[in-house]
C-alpha cells in the first residue's frame, strides 16, 4: 500500500518525507496542467468524491485555491457559503454545523475557523480526512507547505536557507506553521518583530531587533500581515507609523538583502505597511508564485488524503 497522509490538521504531524512526496505530486500536477490540454486531463474516477469547504473566517487565496484544486482534480465541491445564509445566523454552533455537514457524507472536509477548542477536538474525532485551512493563531499547514514549496522551486533547496519572518508574529498562524515546518526541511528561521509581537518561545530561535541586520543574514524574507482583527484593546496604542518606520520593507531596505534571495508574503498585503509599492516592484518578489503554487499544493494534499491515483 502506498504511503500517504490521512488528514492535515497541523504541520506538527508532517515528516520531511511526507513533505517531499506532497511536493512531487504538486510538481507533477502543475507540469501536467501546463503541458497538456487541460480538457484532456481526466480524473474521471474522482467525480464521485466530494469536498465540503467550510470557511468560518474570511479568505480569498486559501478558499479559492482549494476550489481551483478540486476543479483541476475533477472533485465535487460543496461550499458552506456566507454565514448569514446558514443556520449559524440562528445560533447553531460551529461544532453542530460541522457534525451536520459530516452527516451529509462528504469525502473530505476543508475548514477555516478562529480560536475554538471544541472544534479542534471535534475535528480529531471525525472519520473522514480533514484539511485545516487556517485555525486560530496557531496553524495554517497548507500555507507553510506552499511557502516551503516556493522556496524549494525558486532556490532549488530548503537546506541551509535562512528565512527571516518579519512583523506580527504572535498573531500569525502562518508564522507558527512555518517556524515548525521549515527547520524539519533543513532551513534556519529567524524573526524580526517589535517586542509586543514577538512569539512566546522566541528564545528558541534567532531574532533580530534591527531589520537591516536581518536582511543581511537572510536568503528569504517573509513579512506577515499586521492582523488588526486579532489585536486586543491595549494594542490600539501601537504607533503604526513607528512600526512602518522600523519594520516596513522598502526598495531602499532591500538593498541590504542578497540579490539571489526571494521576497514572499502569505497575503493579503497591507500595501504601505508590511511592504511598500517600491518593494512590491522588486524583481525578487515571488508573492504571486506563492499563490499559484498554493493551487497545486492543495491539489496534492487532496490527492494524498483521498489516496488518489494520479497516473
Ligand atoms: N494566506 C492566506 O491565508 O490568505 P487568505 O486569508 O486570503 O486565504
Amino acid at each position: 500500500m502506498s504511503s500517504h497522509i490521512k488528514s492535515l490538521l497541523s504541520t506538527h504531524e508532517l515528516k520531511a518525507e511526507d513533505v517531499y512526496r506532497i511536493f512531487e505530486k504538486a510538481s507533477f500536477l502543475q507540469q501536467m496542467h501546463s503541458k497538456a490540454d487541460p480538457h484532456r486531463i481526466s480524473f474521471s474516477l474522482n467525480k464521485s468524491k466530494v469536498v465540503a469547504s467550510l470557511f468560518f473566517e474570511p479568505s480569498t487565496r486559501t478558499r479559492l485555491s482549494f476550489d481551483f484544486a478540486a476543479n483541476r482534480l475533477n472533485l465535487g465541491l460543496v461550499d458552506f457559503g456566507e454565514k448569514g445564509s446558514t443556520s449559524l445566523s440562528k445560533g447553531e454552533t460551529l461544532v453542530d454545523t460541522v457534525r451536520n455537514i459530516c452527516a451529509m457524507g462528504p469525502d473530505v472536509l476543508v475548514i477555516r475557523y478562529g480560536i475554538d477548542p471544541e472544534v479542534d477536538s471535534e475535528l480529531k474525532k471525525l472519520k473522514i480526512p480533514v484539511i485545516n485551512a487556517g485555525s486560530g493563531i496557531t496553524s495554517h499547514p497548507t500555507q507553510a507547505l506552499l511557502d516551503a514549496f516556493t522556496i524549494y522551486r525558486e532556490l532549488g533547496t530548503l537546506k541551509n536557507q535562512r528565512v527571516l519572518i518579519v512583523g506580527d508574529i504572535s498573531h500569525g498562524r502562518v508564522a507558527q506553521s512555518n517556524i515548525e515546518l521549515l527547520p524539519k526541511l533543513g532551513a534556519e528561521v529567524a524573526v524580526c518583530a517589535p517586542d509586543y509581537w514577538m512569539p512566546q518561545k522566541s528564545n528558541s530561535f534567532q531574532n533580530f531587533s534591527d531589520l537591516e541586520d536581518g536582511l543581511k543574514w537572510a536568503t528569504v524574507v517573509m513579512p506577515l500581515r499586521v492582523q488588526k482583527e486579532r489585536h486586543s484593546q491595549e494594542s490600539h496604542s501601537i504607533n503604526m507609523n513607528e512600526y512602518i518606520a522600523n519594520y516596513g520593507i522598502t526598495a531602499k531596505r532591500l538593498k541590504f538583502f542578497t540579490s539571489s534571495g526571494i521576497l514572499m508574503h502569505p497575503g493579503p498585503v497591507n500595501v504601505g505597511v508590511e511592504l511598500d509599492v517600491s518593494a512590491l516592484a522588486d524583481k525578487r518578489n515571488r508573492i504571486l508564485d506563492q499563490v499559484n503554487n498554493g493551487v497545486w499544493i492543495r491539489a496534492s494534499v487532496f490527492a494524498e488524503v483521498l489516496n488518489l491515483n494520479l497516473n
